[in-house]
Order: C-alpha cells, then sequence, then structure tokens
C-alpha cells in the first residue's frame, strides 16, 4: 500500500494524540501538541498514512532565537513520533525529509532539535551548530540543522522554549 505524507488536519487530531500517546509512553507529547496549536505556533505539521491509516506524526514549530543580538526565524522539530510496530521501516526519515522540504517554504533559517544524538545527525542536524546557543538543553541531543548557510553562526546566542513546551 503506497505511502502518502500530507498536512495534519483538524480531523486528525485524536489519531495524532492516540500515536503521540503509543509511541511515547504518556501524555507529555500530546499536551506540548495540543498547546502548541492553541498558541499558534505551528508551522509544519505532517502527517504519514498508509491505507487511511496514519502511522507517523511530525510537528516544527517556531521557536525565539536570537544570535548576536540578531533574531534567527528558527522552527523546533517536536514532537515526532512513529506507530511502535512500524518503527525502523524508514517512517521517520522520510517524514523529516518532507518537514525540511515545508520548512524552507515558511522562510524558516534553521530547526532545532533535542532529541536522539545517534538519529538527527543522518538527517544534516548537528550539536556543534548549538554550541553557542544558551537554552535549557546542552550536550550531543541539542541539535541543529541550518537552512540557510551560517544562520546560527555567532558568539553568543539564545533558544527560548515557549511555555507550551512545559519547560
Ligand atoms: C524516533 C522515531 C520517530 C524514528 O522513526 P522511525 O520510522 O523508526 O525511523 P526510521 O525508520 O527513519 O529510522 C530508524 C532509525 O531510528 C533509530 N532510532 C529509533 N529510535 C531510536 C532511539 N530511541 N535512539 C536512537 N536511535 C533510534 C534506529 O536506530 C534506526 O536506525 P537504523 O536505521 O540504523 O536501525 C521512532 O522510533 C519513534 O517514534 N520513537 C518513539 C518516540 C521518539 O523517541 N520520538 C523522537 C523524539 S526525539
Amino acid at each position: 500500500m503506497a505511502e502518502i505524507i500530507r498536512a495534519a488536519a483538524t480531523a486528525d487530531a485524536d489519531t495524532i494524540a492516540t500515536l503521540n500517546r503509543a509511541a511515547f509512553g504518556g501524555e507529555d507529547e500530546v499536551g506540548i501538541i495540543e498547546r502548541l496549536r492553541g498558541d499558534g505556533l505551528v508551522a509544519v505539521e505532517l502527517v504519514a498514512e498508509q491505507g487511511g491509516v496514519i502511522t507517523g506524526h511530525i510537528l516544527l514549530s517556531w521557536l525565539p532565537t536570537m544570535m548576536d543580538g540578531r533574531r534567527v526565524k528558527a522552527l523546533a522539530l517536536a514532537p515526532m513520533a512513529v506507530q511502535p510496530g512500524q518503527q525502523k521501516q524508514g517512517i521517520g526519515g522520510r517524514l523529516i525529509a518532507a518537514a525540511l522540504d515545508e520548512a524552507r517554504d515558511t522562510g524558516a533559517e534553521a530547526i532545532i532539535v533535542l532529541g536522539h544524538p545517534d538519529y538527527y545527525p543522518r538527517f544534516g542536524f548537528s550539536a556543534a551548530l548549538t554550541q553557542n546557543l544558551a537554552s535549557p538543553f546542552q550536550g550531543e541531543a541539542f541539535m541543529a540543522l541550518e537552512l540557510v548557510p551560517a544562520a546560527l553562526a555567532g558568539r553568543q546566542g539564545s533558544v527560548s522554549y515557549p511555555s507550551a513546551f512545559g519547560l
């Protein structure tokens, strides 16, 4: 059955919540998704669908980011989830690739993720790009990808996670 990747629709909300609950084993991400939508911060939200069944979900939201006093148009990649039992078949990778394409159309200059350090680098994310960004996170799991070269270059910057993330 052919897979399609498409924009998430309002009618998908319950299915997306169920998927995230199953993938993460809790309610945290469901709450984040609902608050990001409610606060109007969603920039890209896609689902993977096979035979009418949603198998994966990814969300990118606007993330206030500064570098050396200039505003960087950045997006947070979070959360993303693939249905347990259908993971490791490339669905997540295809969702990321599609989300990066959509992100370019929004005018975003960079994407920031807190995630598995073995996974996101294969799509071009790097912890080196976040080293000068003050944030609640640090280390190899805190990664970024530049859609515009040198978007995050600079000496001292910061990332301010919106309250939707509940940090
Ligand atoms: C992470 C996730 C979205 C990847 O989706 P997917 O469809 O399985 O991804 P792909 O098939 O494109 O890629 C599979 C790769 O993801 C890697 N991966 C999956 N979960 C991982 C984890 N917890 N830590 C490190 N790597 C992980 C696998 O090692 C696999 O690598 P391989 O191809 O070398 O075996 C999915 O596993 C998931 O929903 N996990 C639970 C929720 C979660 O952790 N979300 C991400 C938060 S950052």
